[in-house]
């Protein structure tokens, strides 16, 4: 079979589709003693937290290379770079005043993307909350919601009349289940209930960021979700798949149409919560209309009876997911070296079903990518595993526009090798390389092949 050529890749979107590179804050900048703590240098510390004992420090070092990355995200010709606020660079104590310094690396990273023709695409909170705030009971805090929407109000303020897009959350059901269920993501509690509030009480935030984005002068306030197909393996796994599909996917979907909490949810949970902190007021707000919705879509999920040994693919532990009836996740190969299933299809799956779910809202894929073991030979890195997922998502991704998604934009997860939350640097993700010791960066052939097709 011959592969699709970059030009008529290319062709199958709409000419005026944006093609973009992603990153996050905790991820790649570094320096983490100019700014405040966050509850991933907290969780860091924990001994066995991050595989291989990685911190913040020094990340990418993107702090003080701010120049040469946005000369690698030009040379891509991408039209848009999103990436994520650091709250404690921007707001070291979590609420009240804004540092300068913090600030001001924003504000030149955002006016020299602009200075490229580059769209901005800012996240307002990607999982690094200020350890301060954490220290008042995190996201479990009612409270929370208010003190995020200022600060978003403060984004808004600073950033809101040069960035394209602005997210408030990146995937919340990451940030509830990971962080408070399994508790493999900071900060690392392993209570159900609080995993079920905690994603209800993000929902609620996110509603009351994009009021307050919105009021601050932003007119492009948006979400960010990672959405997946939820796949039948076995018969027998049906009731496991339905719950599965309900906390990872319809809960959220449901929340943002003004559907409530899914009845089946809540019966399937009564054992873990009565869902006592869900109110009128918080639903609604929890439903406030955004502009775009972001899905980032990584490999689908696949559910089959129980069995005696558990996937050990990255964030699919059964535990993720309170109140599921015995069962396994089954991923099928080929995998990526963080056990994922590569399944283009599954994108379009995903797309379609988020479209019919929130039919007036445009859709953008804000990550898409794969982690493979690289390697450095003669100064350059081939990486065709990782080309052949790009071109087959980007694929999937122009199939669903055909079928009439209203999908707008694509960004590649991600730009840099970086540090891979509890993976530390054993998964890399970037389509540059970067030498753990040097920080030297090195384009892979992967970086290549996007550059032909965005540019074609
Ligand atoms: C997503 C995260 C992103 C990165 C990729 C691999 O869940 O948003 O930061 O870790 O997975």
């Amino acid at each position: 079979m011959n592969d699709i050529s970059p030009i008529a890749l290319r062709g199958s979107f709409p000419a005026d589709f944006v093609f973009g590179v992603a990153t996050s804050s905790w991820q790649i900048e570094g320096e983490s003693q100019s700014r405040g703590e966050s509850i991933w240098d907290r969780f860091a510390k924990i001994p066995g937290a991050i595989v291989d004992g990685s911190t913040g420090d020094p990340a990418c070092d993107h702090i003080n290379r701010l120049d040469e990355d946005v000369a690698l995200i030009e040379n891509l010709g991408v039209g848009a770079y999103r990436f994520s606020v650091s709250w404690p660079r921007f707001m070291p104590d979590g609420r009240g005043a804004v540092s300068a310094d913090g600030a001001g690396f924003y504000d030149r990273l955002i006016d020299s993307l602009l200075e490229r023709g580059i769209q901005p695409s800012m996240t307002c909170y990607h999982w690094d909350l200020p350890q301060v705030l954490q220290d008042k009971g995190g996201w479990l805090n009612p409270d929370m919601g208010r003190w995020f929407a200022d600060y978003a109000h403060a984004l808004g303020e600073r950033y809101g009349d040069r960035v394209s897009m602005v997210a408030t959350l990146n995937e919340p059901w990451v940030s509830a289940y990971l962080g408070y269920a399994a508790g493999v993501h900071a900060p690392g509690e392993v209570k159900s209930a609080h995993a079920l509030e905690v994603a209800y009480r993000l929902m609620v935030a996110s509603g009351l960021g994009i009021r307050a984005l919105r009021d601050s002068g932003v007119t492009n306030p948006g979400l960010v979700l990672n959405l997946t197909t939820v796949r039948l393996d076995q018969p027998g796994a049906e009731a496991a798949r339905e719950h599965i599909d309900l906390l990872h996917n319809v809960f959220f979907t449901d929340l943002l149409a003004g559907r409530g909490v899914p009845e089946k949810l809540i019966a399937n949970t009564e054992a873990i919560t009565d869902w006592s902190f869900v109110t009128d007021e918080g639903l609604d707000i929890a439903a406030e209309p955004i502009s775009w919705l972001g899905v980032n879509y990584y490999t689908p999920l696949r559910v089959g009876r129980p069995a005696d040994t558990q996937s050990d693919a990255v964030g699919q532990s059964l535990a993720a997911f309170p109140g599921v009836p015995a069962a396994t996740t089954r991923p099928k190969p080929p995998f990526t070296t963080m056990g994922w299933e590569v399944d283009p299809s599954g994108l379009t799956a995903t797309l379609r079903d988020t479209a019919r779910a929130l039919p007036e809202v445009p859709l953008w894929v804000t990550e898409n990518g794969a982690a493979y073991a690289d390697h450095v030979v003669d100064g350059e890195v081939y990486d065709p595993d990782r080309v052949s997922y790009l071109r087959g998502h980007l694929q999937a991704a122009a199939e669903a526009i055909a079928e009439g998604v209203d999908l707008r934009g694509y960004f590649c997860w991600s730009l840099l090798d970086n540090l891979e939350w509890a993976e530390g640097r054993t998964q890399t993700f970037g389509i540059v390389h970067v030498d753990p010791q040097t920080m030297e960066r090195i384009p892979k052939a992967s970086y290549e092949f996007y550059r032909s097709v965005v540019t074609a």
